[in-house]
């Protein structure tokens, strides 16, 4: 697509290095704005985990939901989903419901004045006088960055401004599926279960098996497996897992030029001193890999050129199977980002290892706390969790 002329006006900001980038997203070290996944630290992906796991916990009664849902009342915000989207805009609608936020949408751009020649970009200048928050996936490349830089502009005239999300932008990045996809990994490698779970003593009893097994994302061998040079959520996920020790990545792909791993992704794994691997068949990792991350292969990019340019052998080493899961270590999980395609068939989501609907549904808790982060809201959370929980225990000792 073109770069409309109202979006050249920024073409010197997406230029810069995104470390220059990162703090105008920001006020007084807390996000304003959620464009890349590089801008959350260690410290504020161990809030979210925290603050999704309360709210998770919260919502298991109906008082706790109806102190959720009065925490936003007040707030209203648009999904302007111009580029299709099932889970991002249907987890990003849920959470906001989750905090009272009122919601509209635009998905079809011919249904709006876009249609009669509206720039975007005054769309969403529009958007911002009407609602609180807008949460956007764009098929306009780095749109919601611009978006961002919009209202800075804004803000700096002292006109109302709102903070701007983005829902997944081209072929780059999805912050907020990255978040998802950490805490999902941060619970799994927890190893923590409810008492009355037959998992209670997993982790001492997975140690039988593997002594050098350890809590945490720190020391874990991550597997990437599929569309890598295309995934924006392998790009995303990537850079946040940088952020840990020790850690190995294995990129598994068809040796191809538009499918491997791109040379600005490795060289930044390199320079955060990630051990990086690649090879083009799954079989290389199984038994080794402590979480796999499927992903399909993304034939909305191809070009003319590339339809037809896959060899069905090439890709069916990197496609799962029952047999290929039971060479599986017992704890390793399965994730995809979905849609799927070929490469995870649906007899494989019986094995308790496939963790993609649970990921998926954790997109809402991860969501609502990323919001509750933004509209800070979130020490009233701890406050009513605090409350709750301490209340509850109080009232049970010696019954329990
Ligand atoms: N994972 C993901 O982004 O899914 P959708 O495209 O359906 O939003």
């Amino acid at each position: 697509m073109s770069v409309r002329p109202s979006l050249l006006e920024y073409e010197s900001r997406l230029n810069r290095p995104l470390m220059m980038k990162i703090p105008e997203l920001q006020v007084n070290e807390r996000l304003k704005h959620v464009i890349f996944a590089r801008q959350f630290s260690k410290v504020t992906l161990q809030r979210l985990f925290d603050l999704a796991d309360k709210i998770r916990n919260i919502s298991q009664s109906k008082p706790g939901c109806d102190y959720l849902t009065s925490l936003l009342s007040h707030k209203r915000a648009m999904l302007y989903f111009t580029q299709q989207s099932t889970r991002t805009f249907l987890s990003f609608m849920a959470a906001c419901q989750i905090l009272g936020m009122r919601v509209n949408e635009i998905r079809d751009p011919s249904l709006s004045s876009e249609y009669k020649g509206e720039d975007p970009l005054d769309s969403v200048r529009m958007f911002s006088t009407y609602f609180d928050l807008i949460i956007m996936r764009s098929k306009i490349p780095n749109f919601a960055e611009c978006c961002a830089y919009l209202m800075n502009d804004l803000d700096h005239f002292h006109m109302k401004t709102v903070p701007i999300v983005s829902g997944g932008a081209g072929a780059d990045e999805h912050p907020t599926q990255a978040l998802l996809d950490i805490y999902t990994i941060d619970r799994l490698f927890s190893f923590t279960a409810s008492p009355n779970s037959p998992r209670v003593d997993w982790f001492n009893k997975l140690k039988v098996k593997y002594p050098d097994l350890t809590k945490g994302l720190d020391g874990k061998h991550y597997c990437f497996c599929g569309d890598i040079g295309r995934g924006r959520t392998v790009r995303s996920l990537c850079q946040l897992l940088a952020l840990y020790d020790n850690i190995t990545i294995t990129f598994v792909c068809p040796d191809h030029p538009k499918l491997i791993p791109g040379s600005d992704l490795l060289s930044f794994l390199s320079s955060h001193r990630v051990t990086v691997n690649q090879t083009d068949t799954l079989d290389d990792v199984l038994g080794k890999t402590d979480l796999l991350y499927m992903t399909r292969i993304q034939k909305e990019h191809d070009s003319q050129n590339d339809a037809g340019s896959y060899k069905e052998e090439d890709m069916e080493k990197c496609r799962l199977n029952l047999d290929r899961v039971a060479r599986m270590k017992d704890f390793a999980g399965i994730l995809h980002p979905f849609p799927r395609n070929e490469e995870i068939p649906m007899d494989i989501d019986r094995d308790p290892r496939a963790l993609y609907f649970t990921q998926a549904r954790n997109g809402m808790w991860m969501r609502a706390a990323l919001i509750a982060y933004l509209f800070d809201v979130d020490s009233r959370i701890d406050a009513f969790h605090q409350k709750t929980f301490s209340e509850y225990h109080d009232y049970n000792v010696g019954v329990l």
